[in-house]
């Protein structure tokens, strides 16, 4: 099945066309990070009006790079698919609208699918085509500006929500932590550059709290307190320790940005050891745009390799916001089961 996807939910217009799941035939991405940057986060009315500008443009090209010889490239896909949460309302619309009336007028079937289930399809793409069975049981853990989370998927379609962060999400953890060090916007990027100049022995010479959620703390029902994380103490903790201690070189910026990255990895690897250890699992899927940390990786890895259960990343290129993951997830059936998609709205609180 060869499915044209578009994905608008944040910050990034784009449009794909995938076959059969893997075999990505075009990704095309506009990044609207240079109109945000000036603001330090993303400016929700300035990300809709630049989507809608754009993702006319960037559908024609996703399918005239996927189809060069064809008249009507249009007519080379079996199916429609679009990003209808979460995210944010105005730049979700966009998206969704636009593979609606696509959908109208070519008849071709319309697929919803949830951003979060896409980010973990998402290390499928330009890989050897594996069978469904080899895959699951899944641990999955999407980790991005918008989330952390960790599931457990029995199928690209059935997502079982087993803990979450309970305020920021990792992204936003470094994206903040770079604002308040004046790093720029994205943060996570940078602190990731910047980490790596510090020598190994001083990266933990900064203890940060890493995020404990109490056994009794209320959640929803189903979620477990050792697989939750809060990112918003580690935050103060920072805040606290740079009024105490300004950093009077770069030297020290860096040692500070290596000891925050640092509890934000201890933070996430220690849960996904304890969902490995209480579980049982056929792979361990890990996406988002978070997922591009370097320390972030090797952590995951030696978590992996103890547990003996392949870890799967995408490649840098699908880690964050992109079509190809929504695209390449509806060919395998893992969207959203919709009897009339046509009458469906945006959900910008779509849960996993
Ligand atoms: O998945 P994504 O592109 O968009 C969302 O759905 O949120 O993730 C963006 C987030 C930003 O918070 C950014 O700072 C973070 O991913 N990020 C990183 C790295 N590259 C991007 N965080 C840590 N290390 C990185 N190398
Ligand atoms: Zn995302």
């Amino acid at each position: 099945m060869t499915v044209l996807g578009i994905e608008s939910s944040c910050d990034e217009t784009a449009a794909a066309v995938v076959r059969d799941g893997s075999q990505v035939l075009s990704s095309v991405i506009y990044s609207q990070v240079p109109l945000h940057q000036p603001y330090g986060g993303v400016v929700p009315e300035i990300a809709s009006r630049s989507h809608i500008e754009k993702i006319r443009a960037i559908i024609s090209q996703a399918l005239k790079e996927a189809f060069p010889d064809a008249a009507n490239p249009l007519d080379e896909v079996d199916a429609i698919a679009a990003t209808c949460g979460p995210g944010l309302a105005a730049s979700l619309l966009v998206g969704w609208s636009a593979a609606k009336g696509l959908a109208l007028a070519t008849g071709k079937p319309l697929i919803p699918v949830n951003h979060m289930h896409a980010h973990l399809w998402s290390v499928q793409l330009d890989q050897p085509t594996v069978s469904v069975d080899a895959l699951y049981p899944q641990l999955g853990l999407a980790v991005s500006g918008g989330h952390t989370c960790f599931v457990e998927a029995s199928a690209p379609n059935a997502y079982h929500l087993m803990g979450q962060t309970i305020d920021d999400a990792a992204g936003e953890a470094f994206d903040k932590a770079a604002k308040l060090l004046g790093l720029g916007y994205p943060g996570g990027p940078v602190i990731d550059r910047v980490a790596r100049t510090v020598p190994q022995e001083l990266r933990r010479s900064i203890a940060f709290p890493q995020g404990k959620v109490a056994a009794d703390h209320p959640l929803p029902e189903g979620l477990r307190a050792e697989l939750c994380v809060s990112f918003s103490g580690l935050k103060t903790a920072l805040l606290t320790y740079v009024r105490k201690n300004p950093p009077q070189s770069e030297a020290e910026v860096a040692r500070i940005c290596a000891a925050y990255q640092e509890a934000i990895v201890d933070a996430v690897a220690k849960r996904a050891d304890v969902a490995l250890r209480t579980g049982q699992y056929k792979s361990f899927a890990v996406g988002g745009g978070v997922s591009l940390n370097g320390r972030l990786r090797e952590a995951l890895q030696a978590v992996a390799k103890r547990h003996h259960v392949p870890l799967l990343l995408a490649h840098a290129r699908y880690c964050g916001d992109n079509a190809a993951m929504i695209a390449g997830l509806a060919s395998v059936g893992g969207g959203l089961v919709a009897e009339d998609p046509l009458t469906w709205d945006i959900d910008p609180s779509l849960p996993v």
